[in-house]
């Protein structure tokens, strides 16, 4: 039996998922609402005999997809890809994003732009009038400093994201560290995303302003926003 949150985040998985076709290739996002809609796809690779090709955007979605039985190929085999599903931690009514919350933000953000359609699913709880969560930030070791003052210029507060199970901070897939962003309500997430982006040392932070369709799941219905 599901809980009510997560049987809202299988409702929009699934609603996503309706989108996938044969010959697609499907980028395969990250989070435990994501991980509903790989699972669901690997059934239909193996039950429907679905044709379709995934890149992951993580090591755990990697793990994911090939337990599943999802064919994977890389960015390099398949640089556009037909469709991208992805989760996210918070959404606005106009569809910008705050992602990271799993530290996987950077290639999330890399296969949702190689992608002809990026799918956000997530469950209602998530929708915000401003995003105001701390914003995730990859950063070079070597250029934390330099980060943390440019941050610090914007309004920003970065506190560094710790192990669980480790001493020290959190290392990503691509062996950076994490901060989150304190910058309260963000009024305009693409102002702040075009001046964290240009900080050097910041590989990337996690406002994405791209999203084509937004399913909220609901513990009864889905909703969807979609770009005019
Ligand atoms: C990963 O870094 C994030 O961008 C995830 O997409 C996000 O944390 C969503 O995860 P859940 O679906 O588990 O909330």
């Amino acid at each position: 039996e599901l809980s009510g949150s997560e049987l809202a985040k299988k409702r929009a998985a699934e609603k996503a998922c309706e989108l996938v076709k044969d010959g697609m290739a499907v980028g395969l996002g990250t989070g435990s609402t994501a991980a509903y809609a790989i699972r669901l796809l690997g059934r239909r690779v193996r039950d429907e005999g679905l044709d379709i090709v995934g890149v992951p955007t993580s090591y755990a979605s990697e793990e994911l997809a090939i337990e599943y039985g999802i064919p994977l190929v890389s960015l390099a085999e398949r640089p556009e890809l037909d469709i991208d599903i992805d989760g996210a931690d918070q959404v606005d009514a106009s569809l910008n994003l705050i992602k990271g919350g799993g530290a996987a933000h950077t290639r999330e953000k890399v296969v949702a732009c190689s992608s002809r359609l990026f799918v956000v699913v997530i469950d209602d709880k998530k929708m915000k009038d401003l995003l105001s969560r701390p914003v995730p930030i990859e950063v070079l070791p070597y250029a934390r400093r330099l980060v943390e003052r440019k941050v610090a210029e914007l309004g920003g507060r970065c506190m560094m994201r710790m192990g669980t199970g480790k001493d020290g901070p959190i290392i990503s897939d691509n062996g950076n560290i994490i901060m989150d962003c304190d910058f309260g309500p963000i009024e305009s997430p693409a102002l702040l995303s075009q001046k964290l982006s240009a900080i050097p040392g910041l590989v990337e932070h996690g406002i994405f302003t791209n999203a084509d369709i937004v399913y909220i799941g609901y513990e009864d219905r889905v909703e969807s926003l979609e770009r005019k």
